[in-house]
């Protein structure tokens, strides 16, 4: 059974690419098969996996609105089971293109369903909006995966986000559930950090990830190098904690079956 995954807040900065790329790259390293899919026009977990964008002839907007084969956009991403459908600038008329298609949320699930398969997990790393594009993510996933910036009005925004979600659920999604929250650029140092944590904790009892991860500059590094932390420093914090995630959500499979 594929683990469809998506990396949702429609806040930018608070660590989705980043998630993708480092969760989606120790996924890998501990064995299992994944697919990491860019949804996001900024492209930054294409980037981040030291893909250039500007040679590409295949990307996630001709899997979407031109009838590429999902199959025929995939790369390898440097790492041993790790794939990428990357996103190019292509991507930003989507959003706007989208509207008048035909089964317009659809589409991702529709395009995906021949692929995804092979995969153990497939990530999507969504842009910061709850446009057509995160929407369509939401109803190919089976399961949303929020991270959450340790920062002041952490919170903020969630409700929408926990409303669209249900709303997906209701309409179109039924099985979607929550893999969990994830606290990031997390500073155990600092009264705001823990009080936040407590916060989130509070909102989403039971739901949060045991596994923070701290503000470590490696994580921040890593992407000009166009690799995951783990390739690019191994025993640093950031990457260390993104290992211990990936263990935490493989763990998880155990209980959805
Ligand atoms: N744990 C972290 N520690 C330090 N820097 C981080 C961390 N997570 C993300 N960043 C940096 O913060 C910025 C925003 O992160 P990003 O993953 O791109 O967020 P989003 O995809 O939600 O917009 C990027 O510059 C990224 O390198
Ligand atoms: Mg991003």
């Amino acid at each position: 059974m594929t683990r469809t995954i998506a990396i949702v807040n429609q806040k930018g900065g608070v660590g989705k690419s980043t998630t993708a790329v480092n969760l989606g790259a120790s996924l890998a390293l501990l064995g299992h098969s994944v697919l990491l899919i860019d949804i996001d026009p900024q492209g930054n977990t294409s980037s981040g996996l030291g893909i250039d964008k500007r040679g590409l002839e295949r990307d996630i907007y001709g899997v979407l609105l031109s009838g590429v084969p999902a199959a025929d956009a995939v790369l390898p991403a440097g790492v041993a089971n790790l794939d990428i459908i990357p996103a190019t600038m292509a991507l930003a008329g989507a959003e706007i293109e989208l509207v008048s298609a035909l089964s317009r949320e659809t589409r991702l699930k529709t395009v995906l369903a021949p692929l995804a398969s092979r995969y153990e997990f497939v990530l999507i790393d969504c842009p910061p909006s709850l446009g057509l594009l995160t929407l369509n993510a939401l109803t190919a996933a089976s399961e949303v995966l929020i991270p959450v910036q340790a920062e002041y009005y952490a919170l903020e925004g969630l409700s929408q986000l926990t409303s669209v979600v249900q709303r997906i659920r209701e309409a179109l999604n039924p099985n979607l559930r929550l893999t969990g929250v994830l606290v990031t650029m997390f500073d155990g140092r600092t009264k705001l950090a823990t009080e936040v944590l407590d916060e989130v904790n509070a909102y989403f009892p039971d739901q949060v990830f045991r596994t923070q991860i701290p503000r470590n500059i490696r994580l921040s590094e890593a992407p000009s190098f166009g690799k995951p932390a783990a390739l690019f420093d191994v025993k640093s914090r950031g990457a260390q904690a993104y290992l211990a995630l990936a263990r935490e959500v493989a763990a998880g499979t155990e209980a959805v079956r």
